[in-house]
């Protein structure tokens, strides 16, 4: 059984990232998508809505669970017992903060690997941040958030 982690802010949780789990389902067994929780840093969503919003945007896919986590990427994978980090990659820039997080969770950890699946070209420039904005400014983000996020983002933004 070869199980992935596939951790982030999911802030909320967007087609991008819908593609990337979507895409690890067909490479691991079972796909743990997990919340880390961050005390400094204030979101939109709290650690629980962001793990109901996701639960309810996978529920299609059967070898999805979703979990929060607090502390160290590293120990968390350690305890799930995991193969493999899975990290979206979407442009050049993102490569440098994610490659200094790889190679900082394998110094932490030398048998961690990080693999970076690629989403489709039609989610390729979306982030939680930019959709966020987009919403608050009153535009159209159907196509860009499933269903249960758009509807939860113009409660929260209204
Ligand atoms: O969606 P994000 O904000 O790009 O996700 C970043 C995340 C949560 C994967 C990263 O910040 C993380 O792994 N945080 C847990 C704390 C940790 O292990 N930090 C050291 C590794 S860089």
């Amino acid at each position: 059984m070869k199980i992935a982690i596939y951790p982030g802010s999911f802030d909320p949780i967007h087609n991008g990232h819908l593609d990337v789990i979507e895409r690890a389902t067909q490479l691991w067994d079972r796909v743990i998508v997990s919340v880390a929780y961050n005390g400094a840093k204030t979101g939109l969503f709290s650690n629980e809505e962001r793990v109901t919003l996701i639960e309810t945007a996978t529920s299609h896919l059967e070898n999805v669970s979703v979990t929060s986590f607090e502390g160290l990427l590293v120990n968390y994978v350690e305890q799930e017992k995991a193969d493999v980090v899975v990290r979206g990659l979407r442009a050049i820039s993102d490569f440098e903060y994610e490659f200094q997080m790889a190679l900082m969770n394998r110094s932490l950890d030398e048998n961690l690997e990080t693999v970076f699946l690629m989403p489709s070209q039609e989610n390729i420039y979306l982030s939680s941040r930019i959709v966020k904005e987009v919403a608050k400014l009153g535009g159209e983000i159907s196509k860009f958030v499933p269903e249960v996020v758009e509807a939860a983002l113009r409660e929260k933004i209204s």
